[in-house]
């Protein structure tokens, strides 16, 4: 994945000599500027933010820009014909995503703001993560709620509160935001704890679930939505923090106050408060209205894709790995702030080796259980990963651990193979029998344009080391051997029939994954004592890794939180791979296509219009991706307040539920 600190390093290097055509659109002439007011500024008023980030007019060239780019991507979309009747029960995720375009295309905006807002809405509406259109421009600014909330059973019953440690939680923001408040004289201390009955004068479940339906995305099951609308825990980058939830930390600014009808600690009286957003700002620093366009709105030099043929690319690709690896994960709005979790919730037990980076692992006090919290599959070094899982089995074995428990919450996905190696890893290469190959079967859209690309691709002699579409990325399904870069696996492509659209897509293919460390024959732990928790935010890679754990080996399954009563998939958002604007764009102008008809222009601001480019297909059902076959955990339990925002009450738990 592009990193977007360097990008905006080297545009801070860029401002001050910033040429005349990149200017801000210009503004009614007299009007003060309304960046220059938030300028300098960690926390704004929501509605001085969002004056800022309105003050740019519509612009009809930038519209059928950014159109043109989204709409020629989305013919490399795998799951476009789904969403014309999305199956059940994930039917909420219907619509027709090339009316969408043309609905855009003709509306009247007033500016570019609500012309992406638009754009980000419909395509976080999909409801697939690895499918969303995000607007440097507007996605700087975060709000966010002194009174994040969260769904906790008490005596037997499921109820919304506000989460009892959010004085502790945003407290870590600092004074400058718990000082606003101060400032105002709006008590949000006496809210922790409090029950919330209504949120905007609906229940509080029925508000969760508005706040699913139109602003949380990535998950196609609405269950797990849900949960995003809640504060939870989570290893953020290496560390413990607290997500805020969707409702308590939108994305934009759009909303000045959350109203609750709830009951104070200590209280038996309902009472109405109207709590103050504030927004949070994350860019980088600017001075005023045109500063602020030329840092977060002007396309860049990581915006685009490039041709990666040229020598310096294939330096700088080659220097770190032998092949590109595939990524599967989520852009969530909340790491961008990285509150940490209040340090007295954080495990108390030492950690096991092989702990430093995106796992952290425990030896719970009955000796027996092995806990390992993988918080994501995108750690900054690909084969460390691998070998803090063998780090800390050996510790696991050596110690006498004979049960295991993964800890999936709010696992946002990364590399397709560590998916892979965990999945092997653990269960053994024996265990895998007739299919050895350790991922899906999977298969890319063979459009037009991508049928030229691995064309050109196998003309040029463009390789796995430089690209995504050469064959030696893969492995043939009849024999689980490396495909040559000279195979077309287009040719012939197939086709099927979904929703009464001709889906046309390459033959299928399994992933290869370069493994650092051996992999046992035997699982180190019996299958049977194998056991995933979670709150069903497992995203992509991690949503691979707990489906092949389910449909190969039936591991136990459990999922927390939620809606009660409403089902609840254990898994988030199953693609397969995703590519960013930047990759997609750097496949076609490696195989020199960018000036086919087909191609997408450049994008003029800068964005990342990603896209999910490759299925997962199920075991259970060879015709389905597992993006679209329903699996429900084999047991579901309420948070407490014990366990909310306590991983290590929240092990201790479900390691008696064995
Ligand atoms: C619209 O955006 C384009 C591309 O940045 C720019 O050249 C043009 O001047 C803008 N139009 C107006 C009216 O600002
Ligand atoms: C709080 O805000 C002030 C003024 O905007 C700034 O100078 C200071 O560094 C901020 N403090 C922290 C801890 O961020
Ligand atoms: C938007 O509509 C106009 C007018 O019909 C058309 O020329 C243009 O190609 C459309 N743009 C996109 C991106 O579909
Ligand atoms: C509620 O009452 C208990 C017992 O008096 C007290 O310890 C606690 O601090 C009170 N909590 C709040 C939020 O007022
Ligand atoms: C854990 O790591 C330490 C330090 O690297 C090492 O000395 C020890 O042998 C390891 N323990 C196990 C069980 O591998
Ligand atoms: C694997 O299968 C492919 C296609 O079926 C075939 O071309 C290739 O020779 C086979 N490789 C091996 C090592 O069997």
């Amino acid at each position: 994945m592009r990193s977007r600190s360097s990008t905006l390093a080297a545009l801070a290097a860029l401002v001050s000599t910033i040429p005349t055509c990149l200017a801000a659109p210009a503004t009614a002439a007299a009007a003060p500027d309304p960046c220059a007011k938030i300028a300098g500024k960690t926390f704004s008023r929501p509605a001085d933010a969002l004056a800022c980030m309105k003050s740019f007019p519509f612009n009809e060239t930038l519209r059928q820009n950014v159109l043109t780019v989204i709409s020629r991507v989305f013919d490399f979309y795998t799951f476009e014909d789904y969403y014309l009747n999305s199956p059940p029960p994930f039917q909420d995720s219907t619509t027709n995503i090339r009316a969408d375009i043309a609905r855009i295309n003709r509306t009247h905006y007033e500016t570019d703001f609500d012309f992406n807002k638009d754009v980000y809405d419909f395509t976080t509406q999909l409801n697939d993560g690895h499918t969303r259109w995000f607007p440097d421009c507007y996605t700087q600014f975060q709000n966010l709620l002194p009174a994040p909330v969260v769904t906790l059973e008490e005596n037997g019953v499921q109820n919304v509160f506000v989460a009892p440690d959010s004085v502790e939680f945003v407290s870590l923001l600092g004074t400058n935001f718990t000082g606003f408040f101060d400032s105002i004289e709006f008590d949000f201390r006496r809210l922790a704890g409090a029950k919330v009955l209504e949120i905007e004068g609906m229940d509080a479940y029925a508000y969760a679930q508005r706040i699913a339906e139109t602003q949380s995305g990535n998950f196609i099951d609405l269950g797990v939505r849900i949960n995003s609308a809640f504060s939870s825990y989570r290893i953020s980058g290496t560390d413990f923090s607290q997500r805020f939830g969707d409702i308590s930390g939108p994305q934009f600014p759009t909303q000045n106050t959350l109203t609750m009808k709830l009951i104070p600690v200590n209280s038996t009286k309902a009472e109405t408060v109207s709590v103050p957003f504030l927004a949070s700002y994350a860019g980088a620093p600017f001075a005023n209205r045109d500063d602020f366009w030329a840092i977060n709105c002007v396309a860049n030099s990581g915006t685009n894709g490039v041709d990666n043929k040229v020598s310096a690319q294939v330096e700088k690709l080659s220097s770190k790995k032998t092949r590109k690896l595939a990524m599967a994960n989520i852009v969530d709005v909340a790491p961008k702030n990285a509150v940490g979790l209040p340090s007295q919730f954080e495990p108390t037990l030492p950690p096991v080796n092989g702990s430093e980076g995106v796992i952290k692992s425990f030896i719970l006090p009955d000796k027996k259980t092995g806990v390992m919290f993988v918080g994501s599959f995108e750690p900054d070094d690909f084969f460390q990963f691998q070998t803090d899982v063998l780090a800390t089995v050996m510790q696991f074995k050596q110690e006498g651990v004979s049960q295991l428990l993964i800890d999936l919450t709010n696992n946002g996905g990364g590399f397709v193979c560590l998916g892979q190696f965990l999945h092997i890893f653990l269960t053994g290469s024996k265990s895998l029998g007739n299919f050895p190959n350790p991922g899906f079967q999977s298969t890319n859209r063979a459009n037009p344009l991508a049928q030229k690309i691995l064309a050109s691709d196998i003309a040029l002699g463009v390789t796995s080391a430089i690209a995504f579409y050469p064959a030696d990325n893969w492995a043939f399904l009849s024999n689980d051997t490396e495909m040559s870069p000279s195979d077309n696996y287009m040719q012939p492509p197939s086709s099927r029939v979904i929703n009464g659209q001709t889906f046309v897509e390459s033959q299928r293919f399994l992933d290869v994954c370069p493994f650092n460390v051996d992999i046992p024959e035997n699982p180190p732990f019996a299958p049977s004592k194998i056991a995933i928790v979670g709150n069903g935010n497992c995203a992509s890679t991690c949503a691979m890794f707990s489906t092949l754990m389910n449909e190969r080996h039936n591991t136990k399954i459990a999922v927390f939180g939620g809606k009660p009563g409403l089902p609840t998939q254990f898994k988030g958002m199953a693609g397969n791979q995703v590519l960013e604007w930047f990759d997609i764009d750097s496949e076609i102008k490696t195989a020199n296509l960018k000036d086919d008809p087909l191609a997408p222009p450049d994008l003029l601001v800068s964005g990342d219009f990603r896209h999910n480019w490759r299925i997962a297909y199920s075991f259970l059902d060879e015709t389905l991706p597992i993006e679209y076959k329903s699996e429900l955990p084999h047991f579901r339990f309420p948070y407490t307040a014990d366990t909310y925002n306590n991983p290590q009450n929240l092990w201790i738990f479900a390691s008696a539920s064995y």
